[in-house]
């Protein structure tokens, strides 16, 4: 086991567009187990990368007692949506009704370099946009309408994790420095 401390919403990490994953090795399966062992730890039904302060582009779900990570994900979004309430492992406390498309089809790679798809619908395809959001610098707050995204705000503001964080980027996108 190798549970990683999650970072919270105001740590720049969290807005820190992550770097496409390049080198399919040890260190990378290593991040998958870490990032699967926090999100079950959490628990949570979705973790990425730069949650745990690496910026590269690798996520690990777990709904329906199914585990599963993507890396590199590129997503293909149905144009019906859903609301529905959604949280997030960094933003502890807080969720809010979230408009997302109804089903996803996402393309990738596994943690070996071989090509995958995840193709989902409800919370499946939520967790996938939510966590793919996070390799952009996306949190799902910026998905609210502006009045609800202020009480958001507000929200976190008041709450007592906030600005606890270490401002810092611990881990840099290169692989070698992930020791
Ligand atoms: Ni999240």
């Amino acid at each position: 086991m190798a549970i990683q401390p999650i970072r919270l919403f105001g740590d720049p990490v969290l807005r820190t567009p992550a770097a496409p994953v390049e080198t399919f090795d040890k260190e990378l399966r290593k991040l998958v187990d870490d990032l699967t062992d926090t999100m079950r730890d959490a628990p949570g039904v979705g973790l990425a990368a730069p949650q745990i302060g690496v910026s590269l582009r690798v996520f690990t779900y777990w709904i329906d007692n199914e585990l599963g990570h993507l890396v590199n994900p590129d997503l293909d979004l149905s144009e019906d949506v859903e609301l529905d309430e959604e949280g997030c492992l960094s933003l502890p406390g807080l969720s809010f009704d979230t408009k997302r498309a109804r089903s996803v089809v996402a393309r990738g790679m596994n943690m070996h370099g071989e090509p995958i798809v995840v193709e989902g619908t409800d919370l499946l395809a939520r967790c996938v946009q939510h966590e793919t959001d996070h390799l952009d610098g996306i949190v799902f707050i910026d998905r609210l309408d502006p009045l609800e995204r202020k009480e958001a705000m507000r929200l976190i503001r008041e709450a007592e994790w906030f600005g606890e964080t270490p401002p810092q980027i611990r881990q840099n996108p290169h692989p070698a420095a992930w020791l």
